[in-house]
């Protein structure tokens, strides 16, 4: 099972006990128990997911897209930035785990927790990576991972609670954060009316992790993209356009910009 790998790493998120697995039940010790599902993930949310979280439907589309290779250069500028010694892995909002489980591809001894707060994308990160456990659970909310159980927590087009990052990781330990620049797939925003998700302001991001980290070096990632009406089609599906445009919109080929920050920052020692 691959969540045992990440059992290590997870907590009750009741009690905030360690989890054992026993069969197909993990659970703590005071009793609390949580079913692990028959597609290997473990939903630890305790509610239903939220009405926006990502369906089946746009987890399939952002696959297709990673697939075709166009985001590469990300998956290559985040792989340059780790640490070859971390070893636990954590990865909130890791939709289906493509960036993840081919970064572990390249560090034989670490394992890494995919969570997302998509029962669809869990059931995918699941199948990912033999050394991917796969957990529900809500970013905004308490992470069920113990503190200082982590090496290297990723956060690729993402949301960011800085505070359970600083939590979950040992001193020392490294964060790794994509975000898009604002002209990030600026023509096709434009092209096809997209909702427009602004650029995170990179000094923005500095200011809510200044206090716990310490910058530890910056890449960033342009490249001109040429799209073929189906990848238009699913980067479209696959954010949260999905849930603002009916039916499939008549898309044809398109070039468009990548631009995304990716940046590296150093856990603080403790106190
Ligand atoms: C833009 S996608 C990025 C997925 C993946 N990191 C990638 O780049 O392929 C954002 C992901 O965050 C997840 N997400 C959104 N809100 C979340 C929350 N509150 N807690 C956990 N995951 C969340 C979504 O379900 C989605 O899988
Ligand atoms: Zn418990």
């Amino acid at each position: 099972m691959a969540v045992d790998a990440v059992l290590g790493m997870l907590r009750c998120p009741v009690c905030a006990a360690a989890l054992q697995r026993d069969g197909g039940t993990v659970g703590c010790p005071a009793g609390h128990r949580f079913d692990l599902a028959r597609q290997g993930h473990l939903n630890l949310l305790r509610s239903a997911p939220p009405a926006n979280a990502d369906t089946a439907e746009m987890v399939a589309a952002r696959l297709r897209f990673l697939d075709a290779g166009h985001y590469r250069p990300i998956l290559d500028a985040v792989a340059g930035g780790i640490d070859p010694r971390t070893r636990t892995w954590v990865e909130p909002g890791a939709g289906p785990a493509w960036y993840l489980s081919r970064l572990l591809e390249a560090h034989p001894a670490a394992h890494g927790l995919a969570g997302d707060v998509s029962v669809a994308a869990a059931r995918r990160a699941a199948r990912a990576h033999p050394r991917i456990g796969a957990v529900v659970f809500d970013t905004w909310r308490e992470w069920p991972v113990a503190d200082a159980s982590a090496d290297l927590v990723l956060a690729i087009f993402a949301p960011r609670n800085v505070t359970e990052f600083a939590r979950v990781l040992r001193p020392g330990g490294q964060v790794i954060v994509v975000t898009p620049n604002p002209d990030h797939l600026a023509e096709l925003r434009a092209g096809y009316g997209l909702l427009d998700v602004p650029g995170d302001k990179s000094d923005r991001l500095a200011d809510a992790l200044a206090d716990d980290f310490d910058a530890d070096g910056r890449v960033e990632v342009r490249a001109e993209l040429a799209l073929s009406a189906t990848e238009v089609g699913d980067l479209i599906a696959m954010g949260p356009n999905a849930f603002h445009r009916q039916g499939d919109p008549d898309v044809t080929p398109a070039r468009t910009t990548l631009s995304v920050t990716v940046s590296c920052w150093r856990r603080g020692p403790v106190g």
